[in-house]
């Protein structure tokens, strides 16, 4: 092992090799505080040509690797299992000029969400894919996630947004797909398969980013509603008559009083509902009066308040964006995220309370998401004991309603023993194919997506 160590100081300088217990410890642990395990280093390299020397070094020594950014990915991919070489690729921030033309721009694969929003803006252009965490989350990340966040319903998820990719593989060798050409017909899209990959296929280094135009008018809408089943049926008609239509979560009673404790917010209405809906529209010009008129004749609305200015906008987002936050600060919850058919929402929501409650009666719900995409965040508080019998029970009765066992965080860690759920074995199969003839030793994050393999 010193060989090794000596190997990647060579390929990237003594200070970005990490081995005290106290530097690693920050890397070692995800956002939640769930997952963590040992690191045998972390190794922070500078660029594409320090990545290929550290991967050359650890599979001359057959020593695995675990890949991490801005380590908020919420199902434990990030985050050793013990043992593994860590690599950062937080120093990988080189941001080329943006080709306002193509409307694209080259990136390092640590660059975080925010730095390419600032870069973007700068041109009048914006990136399609938003979330909470965007101070911290890398592009890399996000692409090897396949990120969805808050506008999907505009612009897709991160796949969407990705015109090329520079990425290591675990023999060291570089594919490089940066030019960003529109069309492009030739063979199998490699780019493609790298996003969503988890970190299993290769190491992204750089990314050609897809930008959208900037939309500097915006209105935000939150609305109080009975239940589940009204949010899902005013869909049609907010997408009808919202053309600018950006983003539309849904939360519920139980969370905004979590959020509202944690954060310290006031009430958004003088009495509480069982669910609300926060709506935003973007456009080149203001699309408040459109907003105001639509939500004045939507049906089964209990109140509404609407914001025009940037400070009325982040009050009423707060609501919604800093669950998260409030979650992880109430206890290490189990997070599961979903998706089902639209019409089964409701279902679910209605039926999770009490098959959760059935595995482990203590726990705390606390349920939202992205309701355009049927896309519910299921936490689960107080389970720490229980998360395998909670992961189950959720993730089986998802599977019943014919949804997905994630909808944007990925399989990571965490959901790994139950990807049988969503993929048929023959899937799976084809999968391992693919991951066996790119990584035929398993060297890069055994253990995530795909059940680790023990190579002879
Ligand atoms: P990491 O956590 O470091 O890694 C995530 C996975 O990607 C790991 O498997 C890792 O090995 C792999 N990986 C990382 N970088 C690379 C690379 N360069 N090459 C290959 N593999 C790599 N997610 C959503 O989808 N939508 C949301 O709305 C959303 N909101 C969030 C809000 C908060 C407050 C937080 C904490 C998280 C949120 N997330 C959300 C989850 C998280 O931000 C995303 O999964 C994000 O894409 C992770 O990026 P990261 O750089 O932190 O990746
Ligand atoms: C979100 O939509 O806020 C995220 O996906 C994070 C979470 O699930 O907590
Ligand atoms: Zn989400």
């Amino acid at each position: 092992m010193g060989t090794l160590l000596n190997a990647l100081r060579r390929a990237v300088g003594d200070e970005h090799v990490l081995v005290d217990h106290d530097l690693k410890r920050a890397y070692e642990t995800d956002w939640t505080g769930r997952f963590s395990g040992t690191a045998h280093a972390v190794v922070r390299p500078a660029d594409t040509a320090e990545v290929v020397a550290v991967v050359r070094a650890c599979r001359e020594e057959g020593t695995p690797l675990v890949i991490q950014g801005g380590n908020t990915g919420l199902v434990g991919g990030g985050v050793p299992a013990g043992g593994e070489v860590l690599l950062s690729l937080t120093r990988l921030t080189a941001v080329r000029e943006v080709d306002v033309p193509a409307a694209q721009v080259t990136v390092g694969a640590g660059v975080t969400l925010g730095m390419l929003q600032r870069h973007a803006r700068v041109h009048g252009l914006d990136v399609g894919v938003d979330l909470a965490a965007r101070d911290s989350a890398t592009i890399g990340g996000m692409v090897a996630t396949n990120a969805g966040g808050v506008r999907v319903l505009r612009y897709g998820s991160m796949r969407a947004q990705v015109a090329g990719a520079e990425a290591v593989l675990a023999d060291g060798s570089v594919i490089s797909r940066l030019g960003g050409l529109a069309k492009d017909n030739t063979g199998y899209d490699l780019v493609s398969l790298l996003c969503g990959s988890e970190g299993t296929l290769g190491i992204l280094t750089q990314l050609r980013v897809r930008l959208v135009p900037q939309l500097p008018a915006a209105a935000v809408a939150l609305l109080a509603l009975s239940d589940t089943a009204t949010a899902v049926d005013l869909l049609p008609v907010l997408r009808a008559g919202l053309p600018s239509l950006v983003a539309a979560e849904l939360f519920l009673a139980d969370g905004l009083a979590l959020v509202r404790a944690h954060a310290g917010l006031p009430p958004p209405f003088p009495s509480a509902y069982p669910a609300y809906v926060l709506l935003e529209c973007a456009a080149v010009t203001d699309p408040t009066q459109r907003l105001v008129d639509v939500v004045a004749e939507l049906p089964d609305v209990l109140d509404s308040a609407v914001a025009t200015d940037a400070a009325g906008r982040r009050a009423l987002w707060a609501y919604r964006e800093q669950h998260t936050e409030a979650i992880n600060a109430a206890g290490v919850p189990v997070k599961l995220d979903v998706t089902v058919p639209l019409g089964s929402l409701p279902t679910l929501v209605e039926r999770l309370p009490s098959a959760v409650a059935a595995v482990a009666p203590e726990v705390r719900l606390v349920l939202f998401g992205h309701v355009n995409e049927g896309n519910l965040h299921v936490n689960v508080l107080d389970a720490a004991t229980r998360a395998d019998a909670v992961t189950d029970v959720v993730l089986r009765l998802v599977s019943e309603l014919r949804g997905s066992i994630s909808s944007e965080h990925g399989i990571g860690r965490a959901k790994v023993p139950w990807l049988g759920l969503s993929r048929s074995a023959t899937e799976i199969t084809a999968m391992q194919a693919v991951k066996d003839a790119l990584d035929p030793r398993g060297l890069l994050n055994p253990g995530v997506l795909l059940a680790a393999r023990v190579t002879p």
